[in-house]
């Protein structure tokens, strides 16, 4: 029998309408375009806007044109695998509060945190299940609606974070496209630098933890920076190495978009050129899981079948890590 692999086969993004410009952020905290244009890349992000809703409200429309692009009926889908650091409810699983929006009547699903490394988690383990040979379609969501957890009055913070993402299609293939291989890697010590103190069982929502402003996102800027720049660009240049890639072996770098100056950092390590790098992160900012199928779904109708790609993302936990695949099919 041929090897099984798994294999993107479509995708499809959402991004909200309202956007959050740096101009409207200077009326809000003491920054400036400048700051943080040239400290971070970003010029705007999205924003959520309407009371009640999440990320399964950005994942259902996505997941409909996912199911329009690859000629798959709703019960047909085996698996969602939702990754989310921001869940429209802390349970059940957004996955199945999305599949019962959109229909997936037959699949099982659950959501996985691994905070900004959380899509690359979910895409290696979906593409296990494909893999088995058992499961034949899977649906990889990643989506935040980070804005709920953003304290606008930290101008570290508030700057960086925006709303949106996009999920992918995972089907068996045995042409040899598809995932090659993966590198993932955690380390919990990092928890210190990026976290949301209060909100789980640790720290229940009380009047002093509201009051105290500990449901927001916690971040020290440089420690997680200098982090990133090493880890991503150590298992981007780990896994070009152990799989004989060289620069121009590698149609794109589609890197986690938390700020340019770390994905320049991964794209020099793994000596690629700059027009080989996803970079979307002036338009959406961090939008944590969402940003790297929100770059599949930008340049999708760039990419050609056996294109060799390289995903490469760093987040809270610390998580981080590497997928290098190959594209499945030309652009329509
Ligand atoms: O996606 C998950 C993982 N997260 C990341 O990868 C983020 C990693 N970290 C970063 O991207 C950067 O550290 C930041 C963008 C968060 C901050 O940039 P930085 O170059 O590390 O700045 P900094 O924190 O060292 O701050 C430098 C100065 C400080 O002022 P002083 O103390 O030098 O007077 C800050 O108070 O910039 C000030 N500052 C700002 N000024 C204007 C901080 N935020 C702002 C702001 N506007 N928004």
């Amino acid at each position: 029998m041929a090897n099984i692999q798994a294999a993107i086969t479509g995708v499809a993004g959402f991004v909200p309408d309202y956007v959050l410009t740096n101009k409207e952020l200077e009326t809000i905290v003491d920054t400036n375009d400048e700051w943080i244009t040239t400290r971070t890349g970003i010029k705007e992000r999205r924003i959520l806007k309407g009371e009640g809703k999440g990320p399964s409200d950005m994942a259902a429309p996505a997941i409909k044109e996912l199911l329009k692009k690859t000629n798959t009926k709703a019960e047909e889908v085996d698996l969602i695998i939702f990754a989310s650091v921001t869940p429209d409810l802390i349970f059940p699983a957004t996955a199945n509060i999305v599949a019962d929006k959109v229909g997936l009547k037959n699949a099982f699903g659950f959501d996985v945190n691994a905070a900004c490394s959380g899509f690359i988690y979910a895409l290696t383990t979906g593409s296990q299940y494909i893999e088995t040979g058992k499961y034949k379609k899977v649906i990889i969501c990643g989506f935040d609606k980070m804005s709920s957890i953003i304290d606008y009055q930290d101008r570290s913070t508030c700057i960086i974070f925006g709303d949106g993402g996009a999920c992918v299609m995972l089907e068996p293939n045995s042409e040899g496209l598809g995932i090659q291989d993966t590198i993932m890697k955690s380390d919990g010590a990092g928890r210190v630098h990026l976290h949301q103190k209060a909100g789980g069982s640790c720290y229940p929502p009380t009047h002093e933890t509201i009051d105290q402003r500990l449901h927001y996102v916690y971040q020290e800027g440089q420690p997680v920076f200098k982090a990133a720049v090493s880890n991503m660009a150590d298992v981007s240049r780990k896994i070009m190495e152990r799989n004989n890639l060289q620069a121009e072996d590698v149609a794109y770098l589609v890197p986690h978009q938390a700020n340019l100056r770390i994905i320049e950092a991964t794209r020099r390590a793994m000596g690629v050129s700059e027009e080989k790098v996803m970079i979307n992160i002036q338009r959406y900012g961090n939008t944590t899981n969402g940003t790297i199928p929100l770059c599949l779904w930008e340049w999708e109708n760039k990419l050609k079948k056996g294109d060799n790609l390289i995903l490469a993302a760093f987040g809270g936990g610390f998580t981080w890590g590497s997928i290098y695949l190959k594209w499945a099919y030309d652009a329509q």
